[in-house]
């Protein structure tokens, strides 16, 4: 079903174009990771970078019948620095996510009925709150020079729930099975 509402509508662009730049900017924070012999916390941004991938991919279907050239004004942080850095610009950015923009834009959904678009904004939401928490343990590690002690991270492909935990046998945000988990190894 389309999209009815002009403000869902805005909403959904401003998230697709801010999870599609989150998802390059921890491509390139991974890489710097990477060099600073951080592998695991580089494989967590690209794990996190392939959930921001998944959110982007539901705004992008929710609106696949609002063809069109649009400019989209969308929040993002920019810089390189070190890893510490980089990820206290991770944990800004799903901090504003969590506590800002995901809780506005799915109570718009749900007022104006987008059953569609709440079910994504839903989804990101609890997906960021996740990352907000992993991108945390990850810095207090880096503070120390080390590099964080995990194993395989999944992704849920659905909604982009994102553990260390191991595989989970149903998603605990979207319900999906085990088979929609991407593993990052
Ligand atoms: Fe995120
Ligand atoms: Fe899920």
């Amino acid at each position: 079903m389309s999209v009815q509402n002009a403000m869902t509508a805005d909403f959904l662009r401003s998230a697709y174009g801010g999870e599609s730049m989150a998802h390059m900017r921890y491509l390139i924070w991974a890489d710097v990771a990477d060099k600073e012999k951080m592998p695991n916390i580089g494989r967590l941004f690209r794990a996190i970078a392939y959930a921001e991938y998944a959110h982007a991919d539901n705004h992008f279907t929710v609106l696949k019948e609002q063809h069109g050239d649009f400019t989209v004004p969308a929040g993002a942080i920019f810089g390189i620095g070190n890893t510490v850095e980089n990820l206290q610009g991770g944990i800004d950015g799903e901090l504003h996510e969590i506590e800002q923009m995901y809780p506005v834009y799915l109570e718009t959904a749900r007022y104006q009925k987008e059953k569609a678009a709440e079910r994504a904004f839903h989804f990101a939401l609890e997906a960021e709150k996740v990352h907000a928490t992993l991108f945390k343990k990850a810095q207090d590690v880096a503070k120390e020079g080390k590099d964080l002690d995990i194993g395989t991270v999944h992704v849920c492909s659905i909604c982009g729930h994102t553990t260390t935990d191991g595989l989970p046998d149903v998603c605990p945000i979207c319900g999906a099975k085990s088979q929609a988990y991407k593993a990052f190894e």
